[in-house]
């Protein structure tokens, strides 16, 4: 919000800025005695270190601006101050004109302190925004001067009435983010020049007042994230200066007004997350620059004018990313009712050469794709998924050769899969799943370098998969479940990592001794298929392994026994046997115990000159994609990780001499030392020879630090992160980085992940103490993290990557991996995989972008998680999408929280339903609704 503001604040106040700043430069008298006994008293109630008050003129004190010999403005944000008698005390200087208290914890009710203020003569601006204001708002006599009144961000409630009657040359006011109620206030003082109105975020309801016509000079009218019901009402047309209007996050509906379009100066106009319905008035964007409509009930034709606006550009935060370049249309729906039912009109889309992003996702469209999209040739990304298309895939779309996501799921689309598909090779996510689609899987798919994600699954593919699938070296996922494949399953991808899916398909004989190599996978699905003979022992060895899924098949002899963390489906095979009790695993560790040092010291030595060690990497990896390919029978002894380079980081003593690399680079070469596995990482125990233990962390995706070619820059941001200091966050102690891997060290206290306490333990219950604790712990971590000069963003924020310490204790891992996988920085490949499904903001589809935004909605996940007991996605279905509906009905509170604890007392039951509100704000499906972590945490503690 306050960046809206800041654009005509900037040039409202402008003057006095200029006033304030250059006048104290050309007279530097003192101001007078009672003045400077005022600021003295005033100064031994703020921190020594802000006011140097050994220089005996205030003057030149930081945050106090003089105009002549008089003391005129006093900006005191952040510093911490509580008292609430610092107003009054300030509002003895009589010549001040600006005042700026914010981002304090300035409590109590303001109706005392503001009497003192009111008789100054000259006071222009008054800002206690971000303070701890609670109760009404006060009323306001005196002011004679006042232009801006700041008091966002506080707990100010009650309804608004005569309150600000008094105010005579008032030009901004700002009252968002507090817990106002009743009307939109229409009494807003005696000026008619009021420009900048902000209301949003409180419990404002009713209809936009028409009698807001007293202030036809507004410049920016803010209203969003309220309760407004009703239409925008036609009387705004009379608003002839109005540039922004922000109705976003309302129950308001009616049509957009087709008036919207004959105001020239309004240039921003976000009216997402309403139930507005309707057409789309034509030439919306003769003026506009930044629209958006998304999340309402709009209907009919999309007006071609908003295909191929003359002005629109997007607000990075809002919308995409801000390159004025590119502009995207988003449309898509979330619930059956919001949709659009007719297709644009096809002549019209072939005239957008230039439009980048064309999402229509979740409508009704019907009819073909037009043949004319072939001349869109800008586009990035295509997303039709969820829709009634039918027809055949156009051969044109080989045109798209921009195209880096291609989402045409969930229609009903007919015949081959067009083999020109294979021309456009920045195509990343190719999802043409649950169709009609028929004949082979073009094999020219597999020559697509920078192909991640393919899903043709639920179609009536057949044939067999094409043998040049082990080609396509960045592909992650492989989803072929739900066709009529057969024949042979050739080699796959070492690449693969998230998923192969070949179930509900005509496999048969045996399962394929290839599979070995998918060292990186995650989720084998083999189910509903033919095969028959014994499950092979190389599945145990696939270490990265958590879901195998096998039943329904002709499978004989024994189930081989898994690792705990590999789930395995087995049933529907008459033949196959539960496995054998566990044999101790003791023997095979004492024996492989011995081999290693000798090797590791030699390695260890050629730790130094950076330059060979980038060079040394490169071949290693090269090496290893093209002639490692028939090793996977060698010796796991001959695995042991070649250190490269590594450093301690920790400045403690103990630790500096406990951390052994050549110890902890055997240890985690056995399995058997694993203690947890994130999506992104695996940890293992690593004893040292002091008796000390380690938490040991591979990076199952250090590669992509070496293909970043930043192997240097990698060391350098551990050796940041580990300067850090806060008890929320897992810092590293120490790293080694190996051929293919980096291991991170970190002291070994943990007891498990959150996910696995919220969701599998049923001997440590979490109650709510603990939950509430846990939310705190991590938002406050989080908080620093984000408050860093250099912000630290995290790609993958899911209860799997919130360790515990103890049930009360939350620390945050994976904090580097924005600095490995930076999504921004790096190709398409990468970045459609930041992030757990469930925990990935719904901006990022388009943005691509990791944001500070982004991580508050995971963290809201995290949040409701800890309310529900319910994990982030059950049955398909996102938990913070089943609570926004669910959050709808009456009475929803007692559906959505974990009945387990809210039942238990009242105290606790409020206190859940606190916290709901929090979580539910941080996962807005707008990003700029979304709270910073620093204010979560305020609203946390307020909750206690
Ligand atoms: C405070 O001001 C005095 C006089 O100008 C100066 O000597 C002193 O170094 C200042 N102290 C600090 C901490 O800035
Ligand atoms: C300043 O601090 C003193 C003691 O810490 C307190 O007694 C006094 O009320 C404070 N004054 C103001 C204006 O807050
Ligand atoms: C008021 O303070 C807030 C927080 O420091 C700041 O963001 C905002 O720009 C200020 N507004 C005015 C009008 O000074
Ligand atoms: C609006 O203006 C009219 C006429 O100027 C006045 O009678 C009325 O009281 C004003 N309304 C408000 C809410 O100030
Ligand atoms: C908003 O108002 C509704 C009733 O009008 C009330 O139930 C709810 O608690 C209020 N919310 C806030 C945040 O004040």
């Amino acid at each position: 919000m306050s960046r809206y503001a800041h654009m005509a604040f900037s040039s409202s106040f402008f003057f006095i800025i200029f006033i304030s700043f250059i006048i104290p430069l050309a007279f530097s008298q003192l101001p007078p005695q009672n003045q400077i006994d005022i600021i003295k008293t005033i100064s031994k109630n703020i921190s020594s270190s802000s006011w140097n008050t050994t220089d005996q003129n205030p003057c030149s004190w930081k945050g106090v601006k003089c105009t002549g010999n008089s003391i005129t403005g006093i900006f005191l944000s952040k510093l911490g101050i509580s008292s609430t008698g610092i107003l009054t005390d300030l509002c003895k200087i009589d010549s001040l004109e600006s005042v700026d208290v914010s981002n304090n914890q300035i409590s109590g009710t303001p109706d005392g302190f503001l009497n003192d203020c009111g008789k100054l003569k000259g006071l222009k601006v008054l800002n206690i925004s971000m303070n701890r204001l609670t109760g009404p708002l006060p009323t306001f006599s005196g002011f004679p001067v006042l232009e801006s009144l700041v008091l966002s961000y506080n707990s100010l409630s009650g309804v608004i009435d005569f309150q600000l009657d008094g105010l005579v040359a008032l030009k901004n006011l700002d009252l968002s983010k507090n817990s106002f109620r009743g009307s939109v206030p229409t009494r807003l003082g005696k000026n008619p020049g009021l420009q900048q109105l902000q209301l949003s975020n409180n419990n404002f309801s009713g209809s936009i007042p028409v009698n807001l016509m007293n202030y036809t000079n507004l410049i920016l009218l803010d209203l969003s994230v309220n309760k407004l019901s009703g239409s925008i009402p036609t009387t705004l047309e009379n608003f002839a200066n109005l540039q922004t209007l922000i109705l976003s996050s309302n129950n308001l509906d009616g049509e957009i007004p087709q008036f919207l379009s004959r105001m020239p100066n309004l240039s921003r106009f976000s009216a997402n997350l309403n139930r507005f319905n309707g057409a789309i008035p034509p030439g919306l964007t003769q003026y506009l620059k930044i629209l958006d409509l998304s999340y309402n009930r709009l209907a009919g034709l999309i007006p071609v004018d908003l295909l191929s606006p003359p002005n629109l550009q997007f607000d990075e935060q809002s919308i995409g990313r801000g390159d004025p370049n590119k502009y995207f249309l988003k449309l898509a729906s979330t619930a059956p009712e919001q949709e659009f039912a007719q297709w644009v009109d096809p002549s019209s889309i072939g005239k957008l050469p230039d439009l980048t992003y064309l999402e229509l996702d979740g409508n009704k469209l019907t009819g073909n794709i037009p043949l004319e999209l072939e001349n869109c040739v800008k586009l990035t990304l295509l997303n039709l998924a969820s829709n009634l298309l039918q027809g055949p895939l156009p051969k044109g779309l080989g045109k798209l050769l921009q195209l880096v996501v291609l989402k045409l799921s969930g229609n009903k689309f007919t015949g081959e899969i067009p083999s020109e598909i294979s021309r456009l090779t920045s195509l990343s996510t190719i999802d043409l799943s649950s169709n009609s689609l028929t004949g082979n899987i073009p094999s020219g798919i597999t020559s697509l370098g920078r192909l991640s994600i393919l899903n043709l699954g639920g179609n009536y593919l057949n044939g067999s998969i094409p043998a040049s699938i082990n080609s396509s070296i960045s592909l992650l996922e492989l989803q072929l479940g739900r066709n009529m494949l057969g024949g042979d399953i050739p080699r796959m991808p070492r690449s693969l990592q998230i998923a192969l899916n070949l179930s509900n398909n005509h496999f048969s004989g045996p399962i394929p001794s290839t599979l070995s190599s998918l060292t990186s996978l995650e989720v084998l699905d083999l189910s509903n298929n033919q095969f028959t003979g014994e499950v092979p022992a190389f599945l145990v060895q696939l270490e990265s392994l958590t879901r195998l899924l096998l039943s329904n098949n002709n499978l004989s002899g024994t189930l081989p026994r898994f690792d705990t963390w590999t789930t395995v489906e087995s049933d529907g095979n008459n033949d196959l046997k539960a496995p054998t009790p566990n044999p101790s695993p003791s023997p095979t560790i004492v024996s492989r115990r011995k081999r290693s040092p000798a090797i590791l010291v030699t390695i260890v030595a050629v730790v130094g000159a950076v330059l060979a060690v980038v060079i040394v990497a490169v071949v290693l990896i090269v090496s290893r994609r093209f002639y490692r390919v028939d090793d996977e029978n060698q010796g796991l002894e001959e695995n042991l990780p070649q250190v490269i380079d590594g450093h301690l980081i920790t400045t403690d003593s103990i630790h500096k001499s406990s951390i052994d690399f050549t110890r902890a680079m055997e240890a985690v070469s056995y399995p058997l030392n694993v203690i947890m596995k994130s999506r992104f990482s695996t940890y293992y125990k690593a004893l040292m020879p002091s008796g000390m233990s380690y938490c040991v962390k591979k990076l199952n995706w250090s590669d992509k630090i070496f293909q970043l070619g930043s192997h240097e820059k990698f060391g350098q941001e551990l050796q940041i992160l580990g300067r850090l200091n806060n008890s929320r966050v897992m810092i590293p102690l120490a790293y080694v980085l190996t051929a293919d891997n980096a291991y991170l060290f970190y002291e070994h206290a943990h007891m498990g992940t959150l996910f696995d306490f919220l969701h599998k333990s049923s001997d440590h219950s979490l109650d709510w103490t603990c939950r509430y604790s846990i939310a705190l712990g991590v938002a406050q971590g989080l908080s620093f993290l984000h408050g860093c000069s250099d912000p630290i963003l995290l790609l993958d924020l899911s209860t799997k990557t919130i360790l515990l310490k103890s049930l009360t204790e939350p620390q945050i891992a994976d904090i580097e991996l924005c600095k490995v996988i930076d999504p921004s920085k790096s190709t398409g490949s990468l970045s459609t995989v930041a992030g757990s499904v469930g925990y990935i903001h719904p901006e990022y589809a388009y943005t691509m972008r990791v944001t500070t935004a982004g991580n508050v909605y995971s963290f809201g996940v995290v949040l409701l998680e800890l309310l529900t007991g319910k994990p982030a996605v059950s049955a398909g279905t996102e938990l913070a999408k089943w609570v926004s509906s669910k959050s709808a009905q009456e009475d929803a509170w007692e559906q959505i929280l974990d009945s387990s604890l809210s039942n238990t007392s009242v105290p606790v039951r409020s206190q859940m339903l606190s916290v709901l509100k929090i979580a539910q704000v941080c996962v807005s499906v707008s990003p700029e609704a979304r709270p910073k972590m620093k204010n979560v945490v305020r609203m946390l503690l307020n909750a206690r």
